[in-house]
């Protein structure tokens, strides 16, 4: 298993252009089984999520056509209602495939995606809204069963707001027999970013990136063009590397006003920055305070920033208070970032950060996405030599990182079985 091998040396410094969104690229990529005719769709990022999603969609038919960041999708070969468990294994977000599938061929068989690191991270709320909509949803031998000649539209509300839920059910309801409205609907722009694609393949959607989104049914939807979104997580990232490095970056082609949030807590922390219309430039900081956090639906302080900011908060003066309200077991990072000499409580959905500590290198073990991150930060900023095992997270979600890195002056190397272009996509022709 490949693995990082990170010699914390000092600022970073220069310009890192992010990459399109992984969580606007896979309900993006779902979306192509809605319409016969081709969706090409632009600013892929290449990482190992959207390569499982072409597989999958593959794997039912669908002709994907990938170069380096573009995709040509076309739904005219589709065949199989049938979504795996050895793809769906790997990337829950598989999930994303069931409403599209339902509403285009009327049946959908999809294997229960399972829970992962950070949580359970049940269904039951895209599954309650399916059936609300007419569909006839059966669960055996670990797999979702769903029938519905034609969808209906229906009110729905979400008991909980559900990214993935929103998408999947914005989807089906594109194609269903009249209205659907979606009450407590996530406002996450990578939401928006799938129902201005489905418009742009002929949908009727109105109100998306507010907590009420209105579909109204059409008959069928033609292929489009449409740009990915860039990503707000890994823009993210970035700033905080800057920050924990003491270095002086700017963070390219991002939307500033997709992280408000995070922008603010960092502002506030201590972190000069200058905010432009696609990137913010972050000076090196003269010391850093300690702040407390909550994480919360957007556009409140996002989840996947949070393993990011509790690596950077073991450099600030003071304690911070980090408190997890989405996922039940979304602190692994803390007993990794512990083995490099940080001082972490944590107390259930809380993690206390008492800052000030001095990082040494050491050998850690990445758990998930964002807790690999996070270690990819305090390696950045220990002393010494660390190294981050199952890196294979990491690659799951962010394109090209060590080469990101090493252009602003990151010693980081890859080692290990794979070549680090595994992921790069192959020209596949359905
Ligand atoms: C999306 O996951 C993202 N993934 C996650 O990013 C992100 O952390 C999460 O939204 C929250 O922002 C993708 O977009 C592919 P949810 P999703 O449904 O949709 C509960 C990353 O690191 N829930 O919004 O699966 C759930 O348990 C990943 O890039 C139900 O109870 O998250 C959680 O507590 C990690 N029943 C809360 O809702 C359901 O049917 C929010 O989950 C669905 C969700």
């Amino acid at each position: 298993m490949d693995r990082f091998i990170i010699e914390g040396n000092g600022p970073l410094n220069g310009t890192v252009n992010v990459s399109g969104a992984k969580n606007a690229a896979l309900p993006l990529l779902a979306a192509s089984i809605l319409t016969e005719d081709h969706l090409e769709l632009g600013n892929l990022p290449r990482v190992q999520d959207v390569a499982t999603m072409c597989a999958l969609l593959e794997r039912i038919g669908m002709g994907v056509q990938r170069t380096e960041d573009n995709a040509v999708l076309s739904g005219s070969s589709l065949h199989s209602h049938i979504a795996p468990y050895d793809l769906v294994k790997t990337m829950r977000a598989s999930i994303l495939v069931l409403g599209p599938m339902l509403a285009r061929m009327g049946i959908a068989r999809v294997s229960l995606p399972g829970g992962c690191a950070i949580g359970a991270r049940p269904v039951d709320l895209h599954l309650k809204a399916l059936e609300r909509m007419g569909a006839e949803i059966i669960q055996e031998t670990g797999y979702i069963e769903a029938r519905a000649a034609r969808l209906k539209g229906a009110p729905i509300t979400f008991d909980k707001v559900t990214v993935t839920g929103t998408e999947n059910i914005m989807m089906a309801a594109t194609l269903a027999q009249g209205v659907t409205v979606l009450h407590n609907a996530a406002l996450e722009p990578e939401v928006v970013d799938l129902a201005d694609c489905l418009n742009a393949m002929g949908a009727r959607i109105k109100g998306q990136g507010t907590s009420t989104i209105v579909i109204e049914g059409v008959e069928r939807l033609h292929g489009a063009t449409h740009e990915t979104m860039p990503d707000r997580i890994e823009a993210g990232t970035w700033l905080c590397a800057a920050a924990i490095t003491q270095g002086h970056v700017t963070v390219n082609r991002m939307q500033p006003e997709h992280l408000t949030a995070v922008l603010q807590t960092l502002a506030a922390a201590g972190v000069p920055m200058s905010v432009g219309c696609n990137c913010v430039e972050v000076r090196p900081h003269h010391g850093l305070h300690a702040r407390d956090i909550v994480t919360q639906p957007y556009p409140n302080f996002p989840t996947d920033m949070q393993a990011q900011m509790t690596a950077l908060m073991t450099q600030a003066s003071g304690v911070s208070q980090i408190t997890e309200t989405i996922f039940e077991n979304r602190f692994m990072h803390a007993a990794e970032l512990a083995r490099m000499g940080a001082q972490i409580q944590v107390n259930g959905r809380t993690a206390r950060v008492t800052g000030g500590t001095e990082l040494t290198g050491a050998k850690v073990m990445a758990t998930d996405l964002r807790a690999s991150a996070s270690l990819v930060l305090a390696a950045l900023a220990a002393e010494g030599s660390t190294t981050i095992n199952r890196i294979y997270h990491l690659d799951r979600g962010y394109a090209d990182l060590e080469t990101k890195l090493q252009a602003l002056g990151g010693n980081i190397r890859r080692a290990g079985a794979r070549t680090k272009n595994l992921d790069r996509p192959k020209l596949v022709v359905a």
